[in-house]
């Protein structure tokens, strides 16, 4: 254990990129645990954006009621681009000194855990991050929050969207974010016995998906679902519908999952790593564990150096692919 230079008297915790369901449940949980142990908490509202702004308030146990089971995040969040520079990184910490805060925690995905480590580096900061987004790409944990309840929800979709392809004999494309990951497309399409899951790392092989379309066919298949992870940009599986349709004759209908994944209620899975990563989050600043990551690893939540969390996660896929495709024959 490293001896903190300092006791940590106040901290604030902020929500930074993409919501993911799960974040408030986090919050409640560093807000009730902070207070439990004395120490002042702040949130800052709209992640960094909301530092810059000064837009930061002192949080209670009651700021946190009735919160466990909503969706979003009650500090709000944004995307900063300003955060990337140092000059604007050194007024943030000005700031949070002039509000006498000894320490921050950073609810977000990796882009929110650059920000931190910047701070953290340059400014001496005690931070520690929490993921939080619906991707699952974050290296070195195996779980961020809002997976679950992202993944729950796609499935439900897709069920739905199965009923109708069923009852006309058609094909979907159903298309799934997590921009150039593919956890949510994988877990969906094993869910959902989709018949094909693209990749969003590997080239197309239209070929294969037509012959695979025929087959489930000529085997007497009412439809076909085929799950696209999205990749840099939305909109993938309409240039997938257009080749399949010009160059290979075969009719697909496109169903763009979108930001409906972001939303809705946490799942149990995500209520409690968001409520253990809080709780291990505050006890992790109080020991002197600066510029760390409260990871999920092999079933137990780990505290782990920020600097290991900072790129995106390598995918193993082959394996997942192949019981997809040996379930759906
Ligand atoms: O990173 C989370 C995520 O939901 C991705 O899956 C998706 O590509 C992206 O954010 C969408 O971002 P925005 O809401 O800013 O359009």
């Amino acid at each position: 254990m490293e001896t903190p230079s300092k006791p940590i008297k106040s901290l604030a915790v902020l929500c930074s990129g993409g919501d993911s369901s799960g974040m408030n449940p986090a919050i409640r949980s560093v807000v009730r645990t902070a207070i439990g142990l004395g120490i002042d908490i702040y949130g800052i509202y709209r992640g960094y954006t909301g530092l810059l702004e000064g837009n930061i308030q002192k949080l209670s146990l009651s700021s946190v009621s009735n919160i466990i089971q909503r969706g979003g995040t009650i500090l709000d969040t944004s995307r900063c681009e300003e955060f990337h520079t140092a000059e604007v990184r050194q007024e943030a910490a000005h700031l949070l000194a002039r509000k006498h805060i000894d320490g921050l925690i950073v609810i977000g995905g990796n882009g929110s855990f650059t920000g931190a480590m910047n701070l953290h580096q340059e400014h001496d900061l005690p931070i520690i991050g929490i993921p939080a987004t619906i991707d699952n790409d974050i290296s070195g944990t195996e779980y961020t929050i809002g997976f679950n309840t992202a993944v729950q929800t796609a499935i439900e979709a897709v069920d739905k969207i199965r009923d109708t392809a069923s009852a006309h004999a058609r094909t979907f494309l159903v298309e799934v974010m997590g921009r150039t990951a593919s956890s949510i497309a994988l877990q969906v399409g094993l869910c959902t016995g989709a018949e094909q899951v693209i990749l969003s790392n590997q080239a197309i092989d239209y070929q294969a998906i037509v012959d695979n379309i025929h087959k489930g066919k000529a085997r007497g298949k009412t439809s076909s679902i085929i799950i696209v992870a999205e990749g840099e940009k939305a909109g993938l599986s309409y240039q997938i519908k257009e080749i399949l349709m010009n160059q290979y004759d075969v009719g697909v209908h496109v169903c763009i999952l979108g930001h409906i994944q972001r939303g809705g209620s946490p799942t149990a899975i995500d209520r409690t790593i968001a409520s253990k990563m809080g709780y291990a989050a505050v006890h992790a600043l109080c020991e002197g564990k600066y510029a760390h990551v409260t990871a999920f690893n092999k079933g137990e939540i780990e505290i782990v150096p920020l600097t290991q969390c900072l790129g995106k996660k390598t995918e193993v896929t082959d394996s997942q692919l192949e019981l997809i495709r040996a379930l759906a024959i």
